[in-house]
């Protein structure tokens, strides 16, 4: 290690209300979602080379290096900033993959954050959320310095919230994966057939009183996760998680993201004993975050 280095705990993600409103001429959909910070977190190491570029993960499973969103966070900055010419990142992996709690957008959130803490011209807040934008929906909120907020457009509009008290979590990671275009496609294709019967598909008026997003129990009265339907018509195993987590003393339960974990908000440690044992080895307990974690210079 010989250029500058930090240390920084990329922290995963749930949103605890999820719409999909409509869909743009880039195919993309705009989102109202309201995210919330968890302790879970991948590990990274994050030093500014002369021009050397690595990305190692710890225990050896590697995605293609271009198509790794911390790869491109670190690629991007460099190149609106400047510096560093180089980077190299060690990666150790402990949110689920492809499970919605925004484990790749994380660590494409702490490589900029890292990024801008080391260098000698910061390129400020606004730049770095301008350049999360460009990764993915989930990166500037996980970027930014708020622990929960609601975000609207593709992410990049956000109101920062007071963190909601620190409660615990169970996370449970079924056996099956969902892609995030696979839950795009299926609720166009749902909704769709549902504008084919008359059914509205437009997401309901609301009023988000900001007295309500202040507790868990107020919280849990519109959490709502638009992706939940489609994706449950299509794993069946889904509906049933959420009804066994539902029955369970979980303030609320629901999907996060496009899936497929679902989690349970509660008010004192799960009991392990009490999740089946079949689940167990799909069940990680956490809490949720009360500070967005800051990296530590180490070099
Ligand atoms: O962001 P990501 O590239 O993972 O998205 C995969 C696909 O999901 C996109 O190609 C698009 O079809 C869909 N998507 C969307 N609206 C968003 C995010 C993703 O329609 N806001």
């Amino acid at each position: 290690m010989n250029g500058p280095t930090v240390r920084i705990a990329a922290q995963a993600k749930l949103n605890l209300h999820l719409r999909v409103l409509a869909r743009d001429d880039s195919g993309y959909h705009s989102l109202e979602t309201i995210f919330h910070r968890i302790d879970l977190a991948d590990d990274l190491l994050v030093e500014a080379t002369a021009g050397e570029r690595t990305f190692d993960v710890a225990d050896g499973a590697m995605t293609p290096m271009e198509s790794n969103l911390a790869w491109r966070a670190a690629a991007a900055y460099a190149t609106h900033s400047g510096w560093p010419k180089g980077f190299r990142i060690e990666l150790t992996k402990r949110i689920p993959v492809g499970a919605g709690l925004g484990g790749g957008s994380a660590d494409a959130a702490a490589v900029l954050r890292a990024l801008e803490s080391l260098s000698p011209q910061p390129v400020g807040l606004p730049e770095v959320l301008r350049i999360a934008a460009s990764i993915g929906s989930d990166v500037p909120f996980l970027a930014s310095n708020a622990v929960m907020a609601l975000a609207w457009g593709r992410g990049e509009r956000m109101l920062a919230l007071s963190a909601l008290p620190r409660y615990d979590l169970l996370l449970m990671s079924p056996e099956f994966r969902v892609s995030t275009a696979d839950a795009y496609k299926w609720l166009d294709e749902d909704r769709a057939l549902q504008s084919g019967k008359g059914d509205t598909n437009g997401a309901p008026s609301v009023v988000l009183d900001p007295v309500s997003l202040t507790t868990w129990g107020s919280i849990a009265r519109f959490a709502c996760n638009d992706f939940e339907g489609p994706v449950s018509a299509r794993h069946p195993a889904l509906r049933e998680y959420l009804d066994q987590l539902r029955n369970s003393r979980a303030i609320f339960a629901q999907m996060t993201g496009s899936g497929s974990t679902i989690f349970g908000v509660l008010d004192s440690p799960p009991n392990y004993s009490k999740v089946p044992k079949e689940h167990r080895e799909r069940v990680t307990t956490t809490k949720t975050a009360i500070d967005v974690v800051p990296p530590v210079r180490v070099g």
